[in-house]
C-alpha cells in the first residue's frame, strides 16, 4: 500500500532548463580528510542522476560537522566530498566557496556548494539567509533526510521562500520505509540506543520508552545510566548533570514494566586512546581510574538473547568504542545478532552505519537509514520541522490553484 505524502515530489515538478537547488545531507565521518563510510554520499546519487538527466542546471547544498559559523575552516571543508562525489560521478565536481552572491552552472552540470554551515545565520534558520538561498533556484529539492530534524535555512526557511519545493527520492523512500515500519510493528519491539550523550537523546529516550517493549542502552549513554544507579564509573565517558533524568528514564521504564537492563560486565581501559590495555571487570568492581570503554561478554550475550526475543529491533549506536579492536566485541556481537535475527530490523545513523560496514552486515539489515537523530525522531512520531515546511508549502500551492 503506498503511503501518502502530502508534498511535492521532483517528478512532480518540471526542471528542464531549470536551476535546482538541492539539500543533500553529505555529512560524512572523515578521518584525517578521508571519508570513513560514504553511504551518505551514495545515497544521493539518484536525485543527482535523475536532475542531470532532466535536463536541470544543480547546486547541491550540505553541512558537514558542526562549524562556527562566519568564517570558513579547512577543517569543515566538504572538499573530500566534492572529489569523492566526482570519482562516484566519472566528472568533475566544481565546489564553490562563495555561492550566495550567486553561481554559475549549466543545464545538465552539477556544483558542491561549500559547507552551508559557514553561513552565519544558517543554524538559526535566519529568514534573510533563507531568502537568499532561495533566490539562487527555480525549483528547490529536499533529500537530506538526515537534516529533516533541523529547522535551519538550508532545510527550512529556504522552502518558505523558493518558488517551488518539493521533496527529493531518498526523502520520499525513508519517509514511506520508516511510516510502514512503525504503522503496526510487530511485537515484541526492541530499541537500542548507544552514542555518547543522553543530553542530545533525552526527548527521545523518554518517547521510546512509550512504544517499545525493551530498550538497551549503550555506549556513554549507558554509563550515565549506571552513575544514575549509584555505579562507580571512574573517568568514564558521561554527562554528571543527567544523572536525575537517567533516574527518572530508569524509574518510568519499571513503571511500564519493562526495565532498562544495565550492563553486568565492562570492558574498561586507563586512558582513552586506541592502544589502550583492556581489562574485563565486573560492574561493581569499576574503580576511580577506569574508563569503561565496551559491555563485556556476559552483558553482550543478555543483550544478543533481547535481540533473539524481538519481532521488531531499532538499532541507533554502537555499543562501545568499536573502532578499537580490544573493545568492539560488544558491538560485534550485537551486530551479529540483529544480522542473525530474522526481526524486521532498522537501522540508522553514522557509527552505526559505520559499524555496519565495518562487519559487513548491511544485506542482513531490513532497513538501514541515511538519519540518525531524524530517524530517532520519525519513530517517536515526531513532525520533522523539514518536512512539515514542504507540506506546508504544498498546500499554499494547492490553494492559490483552488483560487483560480
Ligand atoms: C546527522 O548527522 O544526524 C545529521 O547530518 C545532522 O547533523 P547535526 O546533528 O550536526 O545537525
Ligand atoms: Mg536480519
Amino acid at each position: 500500500m503506498p503511503v501518502r505524502l502530502g508534498f511535492l515530489r521532483l517528478q512532480d515538478v518540471s526542471v528542464r532548463n531549470k536551476r535546482v537547488l538541492v539539500r543533500v545531507d553529505f555529512n560524512v565521518p572523515l578521518h584525517d580528510g578521508v571519508i570513513t563510510d560514504d553511504t551518505r554520499v551514495r545515497a544521493h546519487l539518484p536525485v543527482i542522476h535523475e536532475l542531470v538527466k532532466a535536463g536541470a542546471a544543480v547546486m547541491l547544498m550540505s553541512h558537514l560537522g558542526r562549524p562556527k559559523e562566519g568564517a570558513f575552516d579547512v577543517k569543515h571543508s566538504l572538499k573530500p566530498v566534492a572529489e569523492h562525489l566526482g570519482r562516484l560521478l566519472n566528472c568533475t565536481i566544481a565546489l564553490q566557496r562563495d555561492w550566495l552572491g550567486g553561481v554559475a552552472v549549466k543545464a545538465g552540470d552539477v556544483v558542491l556548494l561549500e559547507n552551508v554551515r559557514f553561513e552565519p545565520g544558517e543554524e538559526a534558520n535566519d529568514d534573510e539567509l533563507a531568502r537568499r538561498m532561495a533566490r539562487l533556484c527555480d525549483v528547490f529539492v529536499n533529500d537530506a533526510f538526515a537534516t529533516a530534524h533541523r529547522a535551519q535555512a538550508s532545510t527550512h526557511g529556504v522552502a518558505k521562500y523558493a518558488p517551488v519545493a518539493c521533496a527529493g527520492p531518498l526523502l520520499v523512500a525513508e519517509v514511506e520505509a520508516l511510516t510502514r515500519a512503525i504503522k503496526d510493528p510487530a511485537r515484541p519491539m526492541l530499541a537500542v540506543v548507544g552514542g555518547s550523550k543522553v543530553s542530545t537523546k533525552l526527548t527521545i529516550l523518554e518517547q521510546l520508552l512509550e512504544k517499545v517493549d525493551a530498550l538497551i542502552v549503550g555506549g556513554g549513554i549507558a554509563n550515565t545510566f549506571l552513575a544514575a544507579a549509584g555505579f562507580e564509573i571512574g573517568k568514564s565517558l558521561q554527562e554528571p548533570d543527567l544523572v536525575p533524568a537517567a533516574q527518572r528514564l530508569l524509574a518510568q521504564a519499571e513503571r511500564r514494566g519493562h526495565p532498562v537492563p544495565l550492563p553486568v560486565d565492562v570492558v574498561c581501559g586507563r586512558e582513552f586512546s586506541a592502544g589502550a590495555t583492556a581489562t574485563l571487570k565486573q560492574v561493581a568492581d569499576v574503580d576511580s581510574g577506569d574508563l569503561i570503554m565496551d559491555v563485556g561478554p556476559e552483558t553482550a550475550r543478555r543483550y544478543a538473547a533481547a535481540v533473539a526475543g524481538a519481532a521488531t529491533v531499532i538499532w541507533n549506536g554502537p555499543l562501545g568504542v568499536f573502532e578499537w579492536e580490544q573493545f568492539s566485541q560488544g558491538t560485534r556481537v550485537l551486530a551479529d545478532a540483529i544480522a542473525a535475527s530474522k526481526a524486521f530490523s532498522l537501522a540508522g545513523g553514522g557509527d552505526t552505519l559505520s559499524a555496519i560496514a565495518h562487519y559487513n552486515i548491511s544485506d542482513r539489515i531490513s532497513y538501514i537509514s541515511t538519519g540518525g537523530g531524524a530517524f530517532l525522531e520519525f519513530l517517536e512520531g515526531r513532525s520533522l520541522p523539514a518536512i512539515a515546511i514542504l507540506e506546508e508549502s504544498a498546500r499554499a500551492v494547492a490553494a492559490s490553484e483552488r483560487e483560480y
